[in-house]
């Protein structure tokens, strides 16, 4: 990388959310450094008190225990996380887990192991509003039921007869009992050090999925648009891709616009940005919530400025000051 900083040991990772739902809580993995350390199940939903122990802190592990196979494939001493429907009823590996070394946790979708299962996940978009496919028979004692869901307040429907359902929550903001971000930093590996920034043929580029006039997003794009070029790709401008991020990457800048704004709704339109090694302009919430996920100079904000014409002459300026633009990497 350009400059020798303490972010020079970051490096932005994509992890898909359901990766987060292998076990709720796994998040702390994240900022532990050591790689190849196996983790137990971390016992998040039995103490209620999951959120973040100290890194260093040596998790407890289960190997000292004999587990034993049983009938049914579910292990002694073994957490019981079911997945009671798929969320937006697309099924995902049950063996991901794996690849994060949790053990000590069996994952399933299994219905008929809802009297054994310690933990059971709904995701709110999938529930019926007539709660029709909410378990039948009654909960046991020891079980905790999850609401999960990624989107936001504006996106998010009310089901009556949900409250006071759920023992857990687990979403993007942070102050649920489990959070579940849309992606995270992971300190680099001595193979990421030979990052190199992709080639650029565009300045600034845009792929919208969702064209509503009622977002904010496309007055701002409309206006930025007069001032800038804008690559702008998706079924609203009859351009389609195949492969976005590698648009996103032959780009020195992409529009990360939240289709809504609210706190700590930051998903990946910002962490697949990075990923993709290009520099993010962000419109979501307030400067400080992405602080708080990503560092202060890798994005722009489109209220850094105090006009749209503004920004664009940032990002002008930017195409051609590499040793500027290459601040965002550093
Ligand atoms: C959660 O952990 C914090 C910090 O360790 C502690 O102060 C707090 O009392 C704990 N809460 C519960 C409910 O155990
Ligand atoms: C679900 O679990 C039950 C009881 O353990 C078992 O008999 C059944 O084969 C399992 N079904 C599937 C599809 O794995
Ligand atoms: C979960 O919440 C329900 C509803 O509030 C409650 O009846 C139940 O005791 C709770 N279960 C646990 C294990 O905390
Ligand atoms: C480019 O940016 C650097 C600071 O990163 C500055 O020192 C230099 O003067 C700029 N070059 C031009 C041509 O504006």
């Amino acid at each position: 990388m350009a400059s020798a900083s303490s972010h020079d040991l970051l490096r932005p990772v994509v992890l898909g959310s359901f990766i987060v739902m292998c076990v709720l809580g796994t998040f702390w993995m994240y900022y532990t450094p050591t790689a190849n350390r196996s983790y137990p199940c971390p016992g998040v939903l039995s103490d209620g008190n999951q959120t973040q122990p100290a890194p260093n802190q040596t998790p407890k592990t289960h190997d000292q225990h004999d587990r034993f196979q049983t009938e049914d494939g579910v292990k002694e001493a073994e957490t019981i996380v079911l997945i009671w429907m798929w969320p937006f009823g697309v099924p995902f590996d049950l063996n991901s887990c794996a690849s994060f070394s949790i053990k000590g946790c069996l994952l399933t979708a299994n219905r008929s192991l809802y009297n054994k299962a310690n933990v059971v996940m709904f995701h709110h978009r999938n529930i019926a509003s007539d709660l029709s496919d909410m378990p039948k028979e009654p909960r046991p004692w020891f079980q905790k039921w999850v609401w999960y869901n990624m989107e936001s307040p504006t996106y998010t429907q009310r089901i009556p007869g949900l409250d006071h359902l759920f023992n857990v929550t687990a979403s993007y903001r942070l102050s649920s009992d489990v959070y579940v971000p849309y992606g995270s930093l992971v300190e680099v590996t001595s193979d990421d050090k030979s990052f190199e920034l992709p080639k650029k043929d565009k300045l600034v580029c845009w792929v919208v999925s969702h064209w509503n006039p009622n977002h904010k997003r496309v007055p701002i794009y409309n206006e930025l648009n007069k001032h800038v070029k804008i690559d702008a790709f998706g079924r609203h401008f009859e351009k389609y891709i195949e492969d976005k991020a590698q648009i996103v990457s032959s780009c020195k800048f992409y529009l990360a616009f939240e289709n809504s704004i609210h706190q700590d709704y930051i998903t990946e339109k910002l962490y697949e940005t990075l990923h993709s090694g290009s520099v993010p302009v962000v419109l979501g919430p307030p400067r400080q919530n992405y602080e708080a996920v990503v560092p202060k100079d890798s994005f722009i904000h489109v209220d850094d400025f105090p006009s749209l014409k503004e920004l664009a002459d940032w990002l002008i300026f930017l195409e051609k000051n590499e040793t500027q633009y290459l601040k965002y990497f550093s």
